[in-house]
């Protein structure tokens, strides 16, 4: 990336290979996966501005090359992936044949995933668990049989979002604007799927979770869904802000948070540490295996065509669109 006018003006080109630091490790990627912030730090419109040239990429699966001084758990040839850091934002990423990453950062390919399934989970699942759980103190999960209801579920962050609200005992209410896509959430779990352009969502949506409420809420769409989704909540319902993909809220009116004493938090990934990521990640791991489910792909671009790739991203996905 030579400058900040967006994904489209990325360049393949060589770079010397990087070489791993004390802590650190070098690996090769095989599929780097794509994130909507992504798109944004290429357009300037992300909290981090790393001097260019820059190289994008949060997520990725690859083979350790080589260990830096003082790292231990991981191993030369082992294949592992990325958890959520610095990689693609502060230092450069994993649209690249070779990656230098923090050491703790990283964690092995589950027993029976493939590369996959891991290269593009991490980010969405960890971004996925706080907002489910970031309602109580320290986090957990809702309640068993507690209503969720899902916005821009089909998204890498809402597909992990439908499996993990799953993996919890919950009732999942997802919001699709594609009935394949819809078809595809309710073979992952979701109990009802809607289109958020329906005229009777509300009414539709409240008839199908009678005589329960909406109890919590993954938004990654905001816009003027936003309103509709708060005036489902039912009391002490809360809302978990993760996107915005819709836009901003027009004419939001606080007065629709007093009577039922609604909530509204922000959630964001970066604040995991990488101990309380690998601890998180492990834990998101062994629920997507005692459900039998896996991270969704959603389609595999060549290196060369990463901007293919990112248009798909911007098209909406069913999951994570990956690069090899
Ligand atoms: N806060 C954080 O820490 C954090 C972490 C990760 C991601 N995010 C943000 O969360 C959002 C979702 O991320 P993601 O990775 O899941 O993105 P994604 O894979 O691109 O999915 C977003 C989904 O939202 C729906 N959507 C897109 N544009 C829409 C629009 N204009 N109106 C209504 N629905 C729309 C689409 O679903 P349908 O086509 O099926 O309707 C799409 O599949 C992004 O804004 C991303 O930047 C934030």
């Amino acid at each position: 990336m030579d400058s900040y006018e967006g994904v489209d003006k990325l360049r393949l080109g060589e770079v010397p290979d990087p070489r791993p630091g004390a802590g650190e490790v070098l690996l090769q990627i095989r599929f780097a996966a794509l994130n909507p912030a992504d798109a944004f730090l290429a357009q300037a419109m992300y909290p981090a501005n790393p001097p260019l040239p820059h190289i994008l990429g949060r997520d990725g699966v690859g083979e350790v090359l080589e260990v830096g001084s003082g790292v231990e758990h991981v191993r030369v040839g082992q294949m592992v992936g990325i958890l959520r850091c610095k990689a693609g934002v502060e230092t450069w990423g994993t649209l690249a044949e070779k990656t230098v990453v923090l050491a703790a950062s990283t964690a092995p390919v589950p027993d029976g995933w493939s590369l996959e399934e891991m290269a593009g989970a991490p980010l969405v699942f960890l971004t996925a668990w706080q907002a489910l759980t970031q309602w109580s103190d320290p986090p957990a999960p809702p309640r068993e049989g507690s209503v969720l209801l899902v916005t821009g579920a089909s998204g890498g962050v809402g597909a992990a979002s439908v499996l993990l609200g799953k993996s919890m005992g919950l009732r999942v209410v997802a919001l699709s604007r594609s009935a394949e896509k819809g078809a595809t959430l309710k073979a992952l779990g979701a109990d009802f799927v809607f289109d958020p352009n329906d005229a009777k969502l509300r009414k539709n949506i409240s008839a199908a979770i009678a005589p329960g409420k909406v109890d919590i809420v993954v938004d990654n769409v905001g816009g003027p869904l936003f309103n509709q989704v708060v005036a489902l909540l039912g009391y002490g319902g809360r809302i978990s802000v993760v996107g915005r993909s819709g836009g901003p809220v027009p004419e939001f009116n606080t007065a629709s948070l007093f009577f039922r004493r609604n909530r509204i938090g922000g959630v964001a990934v970066a604040d995991y540490t990488p101990e309380s990521a690998g601890v998180t990640w492990q834990e998101i791991v062994d629920r997507l295996n005692a459900i039998g489910k896996r991270p969704v792909v959603d389609s595999i671009f060549a290196f060369e065509d990463v901007k293919a790739a990112f248009a798909r991203l911007a098209q909406g996905p069913m999951g994570k669109v990956l690069v090899r």
